[in-house]
């Protein structure tokens, strides 16, 4: 196995703040430690099977116009995406994951990747047609603020998408196998991260004004919620 987990850098409580223009983005302590390799070490997590899942059921969703996704990472998805948008703002609040994300993504002319707080937007009300979190509802403190501030950039009707890996639905020793393999390749969680149900995914969404159309379990190994949702 050949990945070391960084101890020693572990700080998910950070009080550093960065500037950004008018706003002021909290920095990225966990993740952005792993924006080199990202793909590499959540491929040893949770095995290419589900990888390969979400990226069909993304593409499946065949989003069109602008559309906005939180929590980018290195922009794997974002590629997805692409393929039916007219044009993709790509988003994260690591600057490392940005940088691997506009890597990444630097022949698409139609994507866009920017610095954003999930929870704190600068975008206007109403901007986008669709917004897309992956594997970002389930890492982070404030789920209920990340979908209300979704909500207010989404224009009427837009479309609401959250995925998340999770291991509800998954056998006692695939759950120790997934955890085992997380703290070899990430190290300590974050504090906020838990896996949640599609029914927890679905009550979260629900309080941002968000009607669910569809909710559903993917993958046979490793799994994760699927939640669709349109904005009232
Ligand atoms: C588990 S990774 C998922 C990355 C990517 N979506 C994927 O599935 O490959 C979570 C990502 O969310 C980002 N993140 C954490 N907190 C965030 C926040 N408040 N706003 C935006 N992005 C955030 C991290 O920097 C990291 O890139």
């Amino acid at each position: 196995m050949p990945y070391v987990v960084l101890s020693k850098a572990f700080r998910t409580d950070t009080k550093t703040m960065i500037g950004k223009g008018h706003v002021t983005l909290s920095k990225e302590e966990h993740w952005s430690r792993f924006s080199s390799d990202f793909e590499e070490r959540t491929n040893y997590v949770v095995g290419k099977q589900i990888v390969e899942e979400i990226r069909r059921t993304v593409s499946a969703l065949r989003l069109s116009g602008r559309v906005l996704e939180l929590g980018c990472g290195d922009g794997l998805y974002t590629q997805d995406i692409s393929e039916t948008a007219e044009t993709v703002v790509a988003t994260d609040l690591s600057e490392d994951m940005v940088t691997a994300a506009r890597q990444r993504l630097k022949d698409m002319p139609h994507v866009h990747v920017e610095q954003q707080d999930a929870v704190a937007l600068s975008y206007p009300d109403a901007t986008f047609d669709a917004v897309v979190m992956v594997n970002l509802l389930h890492v982070i403190p404030d789920r209920e603020k990340a979908v209300t501030e979704s909500r207010r950039v989404l224009k009427p009707g837009g479309g609401f998408v959250v995925i998340s890996y999770t291991n509800a639905g998954m056998g006692l020793l695939a759950k120790i196998g997934m955890i085992y393999r997380f703290f070899r390749a990430f190290g300590k969680p974050p504090k906020a991260m838990r896996s949640l149900t599609v029914a927890e995914t679905r009550a979260i969404i629900e309080t941002g004004s968000v009607m669910v159309k569809d909710a559903r379990l993917i993958g046979t190994g490793c799994k994760a919620v699927v939640v669709q949702g349109t904005a009232c």
